[in-house]
């Protein structure tokens, strides 16, 4: 699957994007990438290839001009609470992440906004939601150009790091969301 935009190719991960990746993941940005983190180019090479497993959902970020991986855009369907049939699988919760190098040019907007496109319009999903902490102003900002509404603050909801004592650091979190029938741009 690959998707076109103006300035962007989303399309899944090659073994070769390992050193792209590795450039923005060796020093995840903020805290919820933190199992992410990539520590040599040979580790960043078998996480390209599991990154390659899922051609449908989990994309690459490419640069038309370049040829150069920016960023990733990832998540899974994820069914109804209380349902077991797996036909309900119609709300999603997208992870994006740039390489922070190219931030500020609205690349992140472009690859989102297509991304909720082919989710709304070819993967059938009705409800997509967003979590992202208090502190997290860009992609707090994101959200809301994508027109997703906040629905909710969630106090030390999550735990990625520890303190230095050892004791997790909990963070507060938001959950933005957006429905198909409110998806306008
Ligand atoms: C969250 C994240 C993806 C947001 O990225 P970003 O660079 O702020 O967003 P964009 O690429 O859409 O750039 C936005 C800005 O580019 C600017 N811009 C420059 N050229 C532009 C163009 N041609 N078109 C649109 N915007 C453009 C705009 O001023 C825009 O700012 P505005 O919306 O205030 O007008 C990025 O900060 C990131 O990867 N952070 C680390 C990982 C992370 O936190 N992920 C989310 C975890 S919840």
């Amino acid at each position: 699957m690959m998707i076109e935009t103006e300035r962007l190719r989303l399309r899944p991960f090659t073994e070769d994007d390992a050193a792209d990746v590795y450039e923005y993941l060796h020093e995840p940005a903020v805290n919820c990438f933190a199992s992410m983190k990539l520590d040599s180019l040979d580790e960043a090479k078998e996480a390209m290839k599991q990154r390659a497993e899922d051609a449908e959902y989990y994309f690459a970020i490419e640069l038309k001009e370049s040829g150069k991986i920016i960023g990733e855009i990832f998540g899974c369907p994820e069914g109804h609470e209380h349902s077991e049939d797996d036909n309900t699988a119609d709300t999603f919760s997208p992870c994006w992440m740039l390489n922070l190098d190219y931030s500020g040019r609205g690349y992140a907007f472009e690859a989102a906004r297509a991304y909720f496109d082919y989710l709304f319009n070819e993967k059938g999903m009705r409800r997509i939601y967003a979590y992202t902490e208090d502190y997290n102003l860009p992609s707090q900002h994101l959200c809301e150009k994508l027109g997703m509404r906040r629905e909710g603050m969630y106090m030390e909801f999550i735990s990625f790091v520890n303190e230095p004592d050892g004791t997790p650091h909990y963070e507060n979190t938001m959950e933005y969301a957006i429905l198909k029938k409110e998806w306008r741009l």
